[in-house]
């Protein structure tokens, strides 16, 4: 018992679903609001984009740390965001939308904030669908090249907050600037300052 306590995937597993225990909390006491559908959707929502930047955070945070470990965290938390997209996509079909298929396709079509959102949600499918490690032997050298994909995912799931945020952009740029400086530190000079940063950090110590 005390090694299984003493992992840390069972921490972040379990740290990863209290967002969801909460809404289902706050569901059970009446603490949604004036409109459930709304909080639902803009919680699950912020969750995805939580998520996709921790899973971007991990590759920086090991070269600064040298901590190699790290990288066996990030499957799961990239499925976490996905969860988390699954529920908000579903949250707007059905609680939004009612199943209105048309009312989604045009909506897809017609409100640019959902077609990024949607083009966004579309792009993390083959990615959760090949996050085993029997794919990512299966597929090798492309294994890389497709999960590069969460890249562009992270910039829509901004462009999608940006465009639906009528009034105060503060807090989609902050998300923004977040996800602009973890694709940066993924550029040759950014390796370079995360190397030299934990060179600078051995040598204080
Ligand atoms: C990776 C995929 C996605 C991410 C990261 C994402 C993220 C977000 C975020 C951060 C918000 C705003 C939360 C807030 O206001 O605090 C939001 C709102 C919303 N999203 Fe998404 N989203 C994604 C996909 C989708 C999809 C596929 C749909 C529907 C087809 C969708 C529909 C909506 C709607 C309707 C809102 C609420 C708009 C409002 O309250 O005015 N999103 N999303």
């Amino acid at each position: 018992m005390g090694a299984v306590l003493r992992n840390p995937k069972l921490w972040i597993f379990a740290i990863c679903l209290l967002p969801l225990a909460r809404l289902i909390a706050l569901g059970g006491s009446g603490g949604l609001g004036a409109n459930p559908i709304e909080f639902i959707t803009r919680s699950t929502g912020t969750w995805t984009l939580v998520g996709l930047i921790l899973t971007l955070s991990v590759t920086p945070l090991r070269r600064l740390s040298g901590y190699a470990n790290l990288i066996r965290y990030r499957r799961m938390l990239g499925l976490f965001s996905f969860f988390y997209a699954c529920l908000h996509f579903v949250t707007y079909i059905w609680l939004d939308q009612f199943f209105d298929l048309a009312a989604i396709a045009r909506d897809i079509v017609k409100r640019p904030f959902i077609t990024v959102g949607f083009s966004a949600f579309v792009l993390l499918i083959p990615l959760a669908s090949t996050s085993t490690h029997a794919m990512m032997r299966r597929l090798g050298r492309r294994w890389q090249h497709l999960h590069r994909l969460i890249y562009l995912v992270a910039l829509l799931a901004v462009v999608h907050y940006l465009w639906l945020v009528k009034k105060d952009l503060t807090s989609p740029l902050i998300y923004g600037a977040v996800v602009v400086i973890l694709l940066a530190l993924r550029l040759p000079w950014g390796v370079r300052l995360m190397q030299a940063l934990r060179g600078w950090g051995a040598a204080v110590r």
